[in-house]
């Protein structure tokens, strides 16, 4: 087993993503994905993301091309059998999640394994682990090369060494590491959707409209986007399915989502990935 070497499964938005800094920052990669027409995909955007930061001078054609000899895609899960940390990407759904990590457990006793989950409780990934001390939330936000924050998210069963593993790589990774108990949502997440969540219900009652509310929080609370540009942008069902979980794993009737969130939902307003969201998108 090698410290040096680094797991990524699930070669999808936030694992390219991951795997890109994690070559970038001087690691040996193994990204794992099912489908081999995604690994194609992520080899060629890994590649597009490096040569974006060639043309801003932030490294050089040498080091991306040392980058990218560092990175190997591979639709065997065996493969990862000798990294010392495998960060785990995979779609957000608990049964799927949990057979990869019992897997995981499996095939490598002694690696830390970190869930890049938004949402799913990381204790009751770790309670299907052989070694449940070595689980751990480890939150990257999307787009994963530009924003600084992961949320280290650690789960009941927990050590201290691994915490003090992910928090060492995060460092190494050139970003900053926030340490969060392992509660619904988290803090990011659980601040910033119930905010979206109120702006749609200003819409909805016909309070404001999306440009106005935008304006106002750009304007008025300094914020870099405004909020409903910020759901069309991290995706409707997503922030839909944030609320759910908060409201389910609260209890608590003021994470209920706004009726007009689900409507847009339903009827495939998605955000910009569908080309309309609270705005238009035209390309
Ligand atoms: N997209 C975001 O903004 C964001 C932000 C933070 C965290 N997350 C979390 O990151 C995770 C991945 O999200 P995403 O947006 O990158 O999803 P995505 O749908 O873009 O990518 C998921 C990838 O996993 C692959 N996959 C499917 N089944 C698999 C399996 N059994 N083993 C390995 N790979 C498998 C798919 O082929 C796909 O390439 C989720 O847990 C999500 O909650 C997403």
């Amino acid at each position: 087993m090698s410290e040096q070497l680094i797991g990524v499964v699930g070669a999808g938005t936030m694992g390219q993503g991951i795997a890109q800094v994690v070559a970038a920052s001087g690691y040996t990669v193994r990204l794992y994905d099912v489908a081999d027409e995604q690994l194609k995909r992520a080899q060629s955007n890994i590649a597009k993301g490096l040569d974006k930061l060639v043309a801003k001078e932030r490294m050089s054609e040498a080091e991306k091309r040392e980058a990218l000899a560092r990175l190997t895609t591979t639709a065997a899960l065996e493969a990862l059998s000798d990294c010392g940390i495998i960060i785990e990407a995979a779609p957000e759904q608990p049964a799927l999640k949990e057979k990869l990590f019992r897997d995981l457990s499996h095939l490598s006793r002694d690696a830390i394994l970190a869930s890049n989950t938004s949402s799913l409780s990381l204790t009751r990934l770790a309670a299907v682990c052989e070694r449940p001390e070595r689980v751990v939330g480890m939150h990257f936000f999307n787009p994963v090369p530009v924003l600084k924050l992961v949320e280290v998210i650690r789960a009941e069963q927990t050590s201290d060494a691994t915490v003090a593993r992910i928090e060492e790589l995060t460092k190494a990774l050139g970003k900053t590491a926030v340490p969060i108990g392992d509660s619904p949502g988290f803090a990011v997440n659980r601040l910033l959707v119930p905010m979206i969540n109120e702006a749609a219900f200003i819409v909805q009652e016909g309070t404001a409209t999306p440009e106005a509310i935008d304006e106002a929080m750009k304007l008025g609370a300094a914020h870099p986007m405004g909020p409903l540009a910020l759901a069309d942008l991290i995706g409707l069902d997503v922030c839909l399915a944030i609320m759910e979980v908060l409201q389910e794993g609260f209890g608590d009737p003021k994470y209920r989502p706004c009726p007009l969130l689900k409507r847009m939902v339903d009827a495939g307003y998605l955000g910009r990935k569908s080309g309309r969201g609270f705005h238009i998108y035209d390309e």
